[in-house]
């Protein structure tokens, strides 16, 4: 129970770095950038860049095609980017056609707070753990500098020096928490952070683990993995209040979003979802979910060449 908790715990921080008024007070907000530290919830291209394009059917329905996005459409983020009039945010690993004039995204999918020492091939997660995030997002402030002062097309694809702004579990959330403080110290003073969603009722952990009757709950999802990711809120939120102290000035939002994601599976039918614990791209079985058969592989269907998720 231990290791699959501990490995599931995710977590989407997301956080802008303001100059010269770090915490908004009134709109509108003028946030020159986004850096974005997080997994799958916000990876705009990172492990996409890093082991090929997240397959079709992904991005199909908003982007009209593979978008290093794991989603058919827009994700949270790119909401954030857009509402903020600010451009999508280009992954910090894609050497093509980025554009970081407004931010850099660090998240990649599966990424986990504390370090990883297996392969992605071996566990699935990804070796860009927030450690990794951050040793490169301090990489990026600091030779965005130097090669932003060459001019030429460099000027225009790089942020300003004053983007970053000049101002300055056991162990998951210690690691968590001296890294938002390290971001402080490097001039980041509004945090937007996204608590872990309940991962008790994802598809791949109720088709994975023989959950007994007794461990889930009245909407289906799996308690035991429910309660955990619970327990990391609670504590991931005593964090934030305590970073609050210790930061003065910052502003931190804690995002609840569990129970977003859990009213949704919870009430699905008033939110327009017919099948709220099934994969939307996925095959077979009670979850339409098969970790032999991932969304956009291909498979043999009546001697008929398939590929999953796409419609027939
Ligand atoms: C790898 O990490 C896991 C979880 O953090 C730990 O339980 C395990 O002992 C580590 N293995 C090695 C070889 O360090
Ligand atoms: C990068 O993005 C900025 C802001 O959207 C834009 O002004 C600039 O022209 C872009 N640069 C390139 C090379 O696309």
């Amino acid at each position: 129970m231990e290791s699959h908790s501990l490995r599931l715990l995710f977590l989407t921080v997301i956080l802008s770095l303001s100059v010269p008024n770090p915490v908004c007070a009134k709109p509108p907000c003028d946030f020159p950038a986004i850096f974005n530290f997080g997994d799958s919830n916000s990876d705009t291209g990172g492990l996409s860049a890093a082991f090929g394009q997240a397959s079709p059917p992904n991005g199909e329905s908003y982007f009209g095609g593979p978008a290093g996005r794991y989603s058919d459409g827009r994700l949270v983020i790119d909401f954030i980017a857009e509402s903020l009039a600010l451009p999508y945010l280009s992954a910090y690993l894609d050497a093509l056609g980025s554009n970081f004039s407004h931010g850099a995204n660090f998240a990649t999918a599966g990424s986990t707070i504390r370090p990883q020492n297996t392969t992605l091939h071996q566990s699935g997660f990804s070796p860009f753990s927030l450690n990794v995030q951050y040793y490169q997002f301090n990489d990026f402030q600091r030779r965005s500098q130097i090669i932003r002062s060459q001019g030429g097309v460099f000027k225009g694809i790089l942020p300003k020096d004053v983007d970053f702004s000049q101002a300055y579990v056991p162990d998951v959330l210690d690691q968590f928490k001296t890294i938002i403080k390290y971001l402080y110290y490097h001039g980041g003073r509004s945090f937007w952070i996204h608590n872990t969603g309940p991962v008790g009722c994802l598809p791949y952990i109720m088709d994975r683990l023989l959950i007994t009757a007794g461990q889930v709950d009245k909407v289906g999802c799996a308690t035991p993995f429910n309660e955990v990711a619970q327990y990391f809120n609670r504590l991931l939120k005593e964090a934030v209040v305590n970073l609050r102290k210790d930061l003065p000035l910052a502003a931190l939002t804690y995002v609840d979003v569990y129970s977003v994601k859990y009213e949704l599976i919870s009430r699905a039918k008033k939110h327009g979802f017919v099948h709220p614990l099934r994969a939307c791209c996925g095959h077979g079985g009670k979850y339409n979910y098969n970790s032999e058969h991932g969304c956009g592989s291909k498979m043999k269907v009546n001697g008929k060449e398939i590929m999953v998720g796409k419609s027939l």
